[in-house]
């Protein structure tokens, strides 16, 4: 606060570039393409002979559901979701790469499907009472026009009150200023939200799936405590979405396995957080052990709905007496000492994924979601004092966009989940344990049954789900074949699922198989498996292959090692044990209407499975809704979708830039030509299996030099501390009034506040200091001078999250001979943003609590108040909105903002620093003049910038282009590297 870094390096990291594409051209064989599910929109795939769902009052028969899962339009779903805030991305062009990354992890399936989980931000959307702006990066109907066109379904999560680590939990500032209690059933709490609710209502309904939209689930509220003075508060919200014409299923959040809202009152579908795994990310080899409890408990709570889990993920925060603990790390709190989201990344890591997530499967959830599949970046002052500007979140797709190991192990899982369909309508049939062979460990088994078409999955783990040892076990034989022995391993912390009698595509079935499975269902017309297995580990396939009884003539191509049996019955099931010792893809059983395809898990890891896009339909993109078909392709990084026009396959994906890719595709044989992002590709045929390739070069990258900064402009942004300053035209803090040192309360909610003490000398009792109690919230710091001269600091503090300091009293001795006749104390406030939690803890008023004049004789100052410009009510920049900035002084001149012209300041980098403590503001342009076609993500990194021991703790803000993109605390963590937004269309 007391000074700007004045030395530093500003560097540019962290640039991931798509290649474009290069024309070639190529012709292969030619076959009529089969029509495509896609004319009109059909629900043809895979409907459910027998959807049992209940139906309840006001509700559209499009979302229904029983007790296992969800129907859509008579279409059984495994719900897998990912959250995303779009919020934390404010950049329309970027929420729709995030939203393809989603979509091509596979989740978009036969009988799973990725939805997509979007909490909405009441804070930023209605700034001041009555008035609301859903334009820009607020455009709920925008996202989700993306989300439709890219294949995603959606479960809305308005609030209001959202959690979600951001300020007040995504209360509005002027809330905190409401004469009732929060969260409860308060007419004037009700008389704020309720215009609220009804505008995020009156924008979803039309994007309903009952009224051809992608919206099918609506949450109410989040994580709200059951008791009598909120019950009145949640029925009234449901009715309100009801009246506005919400008419899929409402749902809820309960914290936990507390029975919140499961029975009276109670939305259509209960639902609970849940948060195994009490952690401390810096260790991140340290687990807790796994929950079994989930089925029992849904069983009580709500045994006539799907067990629902609308929050699960990668880390999972103990909260203790509504506090989050210290071994909490789903999101990096302040430091020092905080371990860093690459710490949570690998504690979440991809074993975590496999044991955990594959633990949800075996309680039978078949409404899961994980939190957060994307985290993004409280930029501005969206965070709550809790968290720093990184929302990463440790997550699949990284803040910068970048897909993490953590993506490929959720896609493995997703791509399992698109072809089990059969798994989506399981009952629990037995949970028994299986010895290992040679040691004392045994082997958690939890038997899934399909009731309809008496398929078997078995969810396995090693019982101890922290342990790494690994285990060798004997799974028993369901099959009548005497070749099949069953032998397996589990390598520690490792789930897998063992499947029989499952049947895929136009009529095979997978008797039994101990291999994972990437793929089963047609391409073309052609029934294809794709089985993969850890190198080197032996696997079993009992096969029943549609029109293929002829197995004798197997080609083995590429690098598996199989022992192959034939039935003696030539309609009979066909056996092979299948291992690799060194890596890549085999073809292996192939005939026309039939392929069969084994390799090591990290090959099969490489590969996507985009559906073919449909024309002319809503659902273009959602599998099994508006297209049945999909290819396969492998080599590139991303595949992010794919569209059959008559002969010729447009893929639309990302290669790394740099190095020339090798894509495999796996497509109806009718395809004759490969058009990769709008350029025809040579493509290569292997003519037994059908697979084509095609090489995509690398790209010429010598145009991406990053920029430097130099240049460096300065400005005084503290001239408020100047006695003469003219603070006329400022919000009087009225004494008289019990909030009166609440900035809030003088429309001042957001960001840095500056106030202004004005005393006179004369008479008796000389003060010779002041005592001020601020409140800024945990990690806050409040800087005082008087006329001009600086006095010290109070700091708040959150170190990992202990030693929490949200207020402060302080007291600040006046150097001799500094007062005059008229006098100014002035007081730079740092607002962290507001608590999060029950009631009025969103409340949090920041600002100057108190104060007194020490030896001044009970002697009274008047303080006068300056904000973010224009305040809450006025803000000046509606395009960033209201939580983009504070109350500097170069924020309130608009000094940020890339329209400013400072030509005529003074020369000055940020390695100079400031001469004195005070606010000083450092600008410098730059040109970004990349090449077209590349996704370039950038971050500033300021680098080894660390003066503390020149000048003590200070603070930083980044402005790129306006845009608040970061805030490092010198004394409190050591985050230093900052995402910027591509947003063309927002930089003035
Ligand atoms: C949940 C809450 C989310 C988020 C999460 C932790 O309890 O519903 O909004 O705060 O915890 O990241």
């Amino acid at each position: 606060m007391t000074s700007f870094p004045t030395r530093g390096s500003y560097s540019w990291a962290g640039i991931q570039l798509v290649h474009p594409g290069y024309p070639l051209a190529a012709i292969r064989r030619f076959r009529p393409s089969k029509e495509a599910c896609s004319s009109s929109l059909r629900y043809c795939c895979f409907a459910s002979s027998t959807p049992a769902a209940k139906r309840f009052r006001g509700l559209s028969n499009v979302v229904r559901w029983d007790n296992v899962s969800l129907f859509i339009h008579d279409q059984r779903v495994f719900i897998q979701a990912g959250e995303f805030h779009p919020w934390r991305l404010p950049s329309r062009e970027l929420w729709r790469d995030v939203l393809q990354k989603m979509h091509a992890a596979g989740l978009n399936t036969v009988s799973s499907f990725i939805f997509l989980v979007l909490e909405a931000h009441w804070g930023l959307v209605n700034p001041s009472p009555g008035v609301f702006d859903w334009t820009g990066i607020r455009d709920l109907s925008v996202f989700l026009d993306i989300a439709q066109q890219v294949g995603l379904w959606v479960i809305l999560r308005p609030g209001p009150y959202i959690n979600a680590e951001t300020t007040g939990g995504g209360f509005p500032g002027w809330v905190t200023t409401v004469n009732g209690t929060l969260r409860t059933d308060d007419l004037q709490y009700e008389a704020a939200w309720t215009p609220y609710i009804r505008e995020v209502c009156q924008i979803a309904k039309s994007y309903q799936v009952s009224h051809g939209g992608p919206v099918i689930l609506v949450q109410v509220e989040n994580e709200l405590a059951q008791n009598a003075k909120t019950e009145g508060y949640f029925r009234r919200l449901m009715d309100v979405m009801r009246d506005e014409g919400i008419d899929v299923p409402l749902t809820t959040n309960d914290w936990g396995m507390n029975n919140y809202y499961s029975k009276n009152p109670a939305p259509d579908i209960y639902g609970f957080d849940s948060y195994p795994q009490g952690f401390d990310c810096s260790n991140p080899d340290t687990w807790s052990a796994v929950i079994d409890e989930y089925a029992f408990y849904h069983q009580g709570a709500n045994p006539s709905q799907p067990l629902y889990i609308p929050e699960c993920e990668l880390i999972f925060p103990v909260k203790l007496f509504n506090q989050y603990s210290n071994t909490s790390g789903a999101f990096d709190p302040w430091g020092p000492g905080a371990p860093g989201y690459e710490n949570c990344r690998e504690m979440t890591g991809m074993s975590f994924e496999s044991v955990f997530y594959k633990s949800l499967w075996a309680a039978n959830a078949k409404l899961i979601s994980y939190y957060m599949v994307y985290g993004g970046t409280n930029w501005g002052n969206l965070a709550y004092p809790g968290v720093y500007t990184s929302y990463d979140y440790g997550a699949a797709i990284s803040e910068g966009r970048e897909l993490t190991p953590k993506y490929t192990e959720l896609k493995l899982q997703s791509f399992f989940l698109r072809s089990a369909r059969d798994f989506t309508n399981t009952r629990i049939q037995k949970v028994d344990q299986l010895l290992a062979d040679k040691s004392s460990a045994s082997v958690r088994r939890t038997e899934l049954v399909n009731p309809k078409t008496g398929a078997v999955f078995s969810v396995l783990r090693n019982q101890d789900s922290t342990s790494h040892n690994v285990i060798n076990f004997t799974f028993p034989n369901p099959t009548s074949s005497d070749q099949v022995h069953g032998r397996m391993s589990l390598h520690g912390r490792e789930s897998k699922v063992v499947s029989s009698g499952h049947s895929f595509g136009a009529g095979s079935s997978i008797v039994f198989t101990t291999a994972t499975i990437l793929f089963a269902n047609s391409i073309g017309d052609r029934d294809v498996l794709f089985l993969h297995a850890a190198l080197g580990e032996e696997v079993e396939l009992l096969l029943q292959a549609s029109g293929f009884n002829n197995v004798g003539k197997r080609p083995s191509n590429g690098p598996a090692i199989i022992t192959f049996n034939q039935s003696s019955s030539p309609s009979g099931p066909t056996y092979l044990r299948l291992s690799t010792s060194v890596t890549g893809l085999s073809q292996l059983l192939l005939s026309s209407t039939f392929l069969l395809i084994f390799s090591d898990s990290t090959t099969a890891a490489t590969f996507y499975n985009p559906p073919m896009s449909a024309t002319g339909n809503r659902f273009a993109n959602f599998h099994s809704f508006g297209t049945n078909d999909s290819v396969l392709v492998g080599g590139a990084p991303l595949v992010r979708n794919s569209t059959l026009v008559v002969s010729t396959l447009h893929l639309f994906g990302d290669t790394v830039a740099s190095k020339a890719t090798n894509l495999v595709i796996l497509a109806p044989l009718s395809v004759d030509t490969v058009v990769w992002n709008g350029q025809p590709e040579e493509v290569f045929a292997n003519s037994s299996s059908g697979f084509l390739s095609a090489l995509i070069p690398a790209a010429d990258t010598s145009t991406f030099v990053l920029p430097k900064f130099d240049r460096w402009k300065f400005g005084n942004s503290l001239p408020e501390i100047e006695s003469e300053f003219n603070d006329s035209r400022w919000a009087v803090a009225d004494q008289g009034r019990d909030d009166w040192g609440s900035a809030c309360h003088h429309g001042f909610c957001e960001g840095v506040t500056i106030w202004r003490g004005h005393f006179t000398s004369s008479g008796e009792g000389i003060p010779f200091g002041i005592n001020v109690t601020v409140s800024g919230g945990q990690a806050f710091a409040a800087s005082l001078w008087l006329n001009s001269i600086f006095l010290g600091t109070a700091n708040g503090n959150s170190s990992n999250n202990m030693n929490k300091i949200s207020e402060i009293t302080k007291g600040f001795p006046f150097p001799p001979n500094l007062l005059e006749m008229e006098n100014v104390v002035a007081l730079v406030l740092d607002n962290m943003g507001r608590e999060e939690g029950n009631e009025d803890e969103p409340k949090s008023l920041r600002g100057l609590r108190y104060y007194n004049l020490i030896g001044g004789g009970g002697r009274t100052m008047t303080w006068l108040v300056q904000g973010m410009e224009g305040g809450n009510e006025k803000l000046s920049d509606t395009m960033r909105g209201v939580l983009n900035e504070g109350g500097f002084f170069a924020e309130r001149q608009g000094w940020h903002r890339p329209d400013f012209d400072h030509s005529t300041w003074e020369d000055r980098s940020p390695n100079q620093g400031l001469t004195k403590p005070g606010v000083g503001f450092f600008t410098t342009t730059f040109n970004l003049s990349f090449a077209s076609g590349f996704d370039t993500s950038v971050f500033v990194d300021m680098g080894d910038i660390d003066i503390s021991s020149v000048c003590g703790a200070y603070r930083a803000w980044l402005f790129v282009n306006g845009w608040q993109v970061g805030k490092f605390v010198s004394n409190l963590g050591y985050v230093l590297i900052f995402n910027t937004f591509k947003c063309s269309w927002c930089a003035n």
